[in-house]
């Protein structure tokens, strides 16, 4: 027979394992990476590059070359990688898509990435980053 000591021993170490599991679990909930957390600094940061006709045609350039393959030529969401790889990509022609998002989220994503899409820091220069932000603005239909 065991002694209720034991039993109550066992019962405590019982309780405390369950414990320190549930502390572990939290705590990686907390590490996951939140790709739609961006801080509110970059969220507020004005766009220093006016969208003048030479800045939306130097960002329509880089477009073409990194962007268009999976946003689309027209700016749809329908690019060959996006329908091959079955992205889902908003329509920037749509002007609902980018309406709730601020510049300096569009740079921030641009900047770091997002999700699939890949970060484009090292190529692109702080001005050229938002001159595409100026293209992609330029893209929504009137
Ligand atoms: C490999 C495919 C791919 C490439 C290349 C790519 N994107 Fe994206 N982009 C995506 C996907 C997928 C999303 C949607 C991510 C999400 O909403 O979680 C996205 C989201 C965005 C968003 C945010 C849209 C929104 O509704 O929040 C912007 C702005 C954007 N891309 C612009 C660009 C620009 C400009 C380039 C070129 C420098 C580019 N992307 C290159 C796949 C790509």
């Amino acid at each position: 027979m065991l002694k209720p000591c034991i039993v109550l021993g066992l019962l405590i170490l019982l309780c405390a394992l369950v414990a320190v599991g549930q502390q572990n679990q939290t705590a990686q909930q907390a590490a996951t990476p939140q790709t739609s957390n961006i801080p509110a600094s970059a969220v507020n940061q004005p766009n220093p590059v006016k969208p003048t006709p030479e800045s939306i045609a130097l960002g329509k350039k880089y477009y073409g070359y990194d962007c268009a393959m999976c946003h689309g030529a027209t700016g749809d969401g329908k690019g060959e990688v996006a329908v091959d790889e079955k992205l889902k990509i908003g329509d920037f022609t749509d002007p609902a898509t980018l309406k709730d998002k601020t510049d300096g989220e569009l740079y921030y994503i641009l900047k770091n990435g997002h999700d699939k899409m890949p970060a484009e820091p090292i190529r692109l220069k702080q001005d050229e980053l938002w001159n595409l932000v100026n293209y992609v603005r330029s893209l929504a239909k009137k």
